[in-house]
């Protein structure tokens, strides 16, 4: 199902590879990550191949609901329950950086960006008290609103001040023509830091893995580090948005901004493989509280949740100095790209790399989150169906509201036919 973003704006096409290559830096995947990667090493002047096995920006990137904000649902105390203070502090100036960077690159291409507040609401008026205690605690600063303008239960919202929407592929359609780019391109298997694919042979210096889940499954573990969950977001017409972007602190709440005069309400969230409220639950809202309104688009999105809440950038593993990564977004993509852009170019250009132990996959994985994932695998590895996914051979779920079968294990989907729609399956 095509995006709001994908109706208002056209990608460029690229041509295959054609034969063997090769460069200095190879990057696997081409969302938002892998392309301002490519674009910033491109801007320092190294050779950067990138290779996408069907068009750029079509998955997670063309699914985003685009905000801009280094306010990640009641991020910081729940960080503070794992690192200390200069942690927190270290992620939240990373991410503000990150932000006032994309916004200063859509400005530079001319790109429409729509700067707004962000708002965080919860019912839950314990959680409300911990998070400020925790934005006191490390110096950020607040907004905060007793009523929320919206038809929802909420005890109060935090809010950070000035930041952003956008259209991703507006920037994307800016940035890429000026890359390398091969398109309709399957790396079908890695021999150290050459890429065998479909097309031909690319030889590399080094290789960055930007696949949304990474594919490679000998090295970092990600099997275990990572599950994907699906949301989905209706666009409406004739429907009073609020001015600025909230969302439910609460998993499985609601998400409220606009985009030009459109309402984008987005909910129905599950693990991927697992059953949810989806376009249904989306729709009931819409009937009760917006009665007048109209359904323009409709799409969902596919994230990757690490065990921390905190993204996975830099060396694929501790033993892999010539191969890196970028995953586990959260549901915080443009920032958590930018970010990834800045550390793994800055690392293979030589340059101090700010911030790059917060974010570092090598981290330690003991959270509760890992029980979790690993359970969820045992079970589903045990389950007796003839319908198996190649990735690990996990049972598949049917998903009744896509008409697809997917993967409770780490998120891979296929269509009623058999076809790929989502990694990590290759
Ligand atoms: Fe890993 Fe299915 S995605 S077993």
């Amino acid at each position: 199902m095509k995006s709001l973003w994908q109706y208002e704006c056209k990608l460029p096409s690229f041509e295959s590879l054609k034969g063997d290559i090769s460069t200095d830096v190879l990057i696997i995947g081409g969302g938002i990550a892998g392309i301002l990667t490519a674009y910033k090493l491109c801007e320092k002047g190294i050779n950067c191949v990138l290779l996408e096995k069907d068009r750029i920006c079509r998955k997670t990137t063309a699914h985003t609901t685009a905000k801009i904000t280094a306010q990640h649902g009641f991020i910081y105390h729940k960080i503070l329950k794992s690192y200390d203070k200069d942690y927190a502090k270290a992620y939240y100036t990373a991410h503000k950086r990150a932000a006032e960077k994309l916004m200063s690159l859509c400005s530079e291409a001319g790109c429409n960006i729509e700067i707004k507040d962000n708002f965080v609401y919860s019912n839950d008026r314990y959680k409300i008290e911990k998070e400020l205690e925790a934005l006191s605690k490390i110096g950020v600063p607040y907004l905060y609103k007793d009523n929320v303008p919206l038809p929802v239960k909420a005890a109060g919202a935090i809010g950070f001040s000035n930041e952003a929407q956008f259209n991703p592929l507006e920037l994307i359609n800016h940035i890429s023509q000026k890359l390398r780019i091969f398109e309709n391109t399957k790396v079908e298997e890695m021999l150290g830091t050459t890429a065998k694919t479909n097309k031909g042979k690319v030889k590399a210096k080094k290789v960055v893995v930007a696949t949304h889940f990474p594919f490679i499954n000998k090295h970092g573990s990600y099997f275990l580090k990572l599950y994907q969950h699906r949301s989905y977001i209706l666009a409406l017409a004739n429907a009073e948005a609020p001015k600025e972007m909230f969302v439910d602190n609460d998993k499985k709440g609601l998400s409220f901004s606009s985009f030009g005069e459109l309402l984008l309400l987005g909910s129905g969230g599950h693990r991927t493989g697992k059953q949810g409220g989806n376009y249904n639950e989306l729709r009931q809202f819409k009937d009760k509280h917006y009665p007048h309104s109209k359904e323009v688009f409709r799409w969902a999105a596919q994230d990757t949740i690490s065990l921390d809440a905190v993204a996975y950038i830099g060396n694929y593993s501790k033993n892999t100095p010539d191969l890196y990564v970028a995953t586990g977004f959260n549901k915080w993509g443009m920032t958590n790209s930018m970010l990834s852009a800045d550390i793994i170019s800055s690392d293979i250009l030589g340059k101090p790399k700010e911030y790059a132990e917060v974010f570092s996959p090598s981290r330690c994985i003991i959270k509760p989150q890992l029980f979790l994932n690993s359970f969820e695998s045992i079970k589903n590895l045990l389950t007796p169906t003839t319908k198996r996914c190649p990735h690990l051979g996990c049972a598949l779920k049917y998903n009744k509201a896509e008409h697809s079968w997917d993967c409770p294990c780490h998120g891979s989907r296929f269509s009623e036919a058999g076809k790929i729609l989502d990694g990590p399956a290759n």
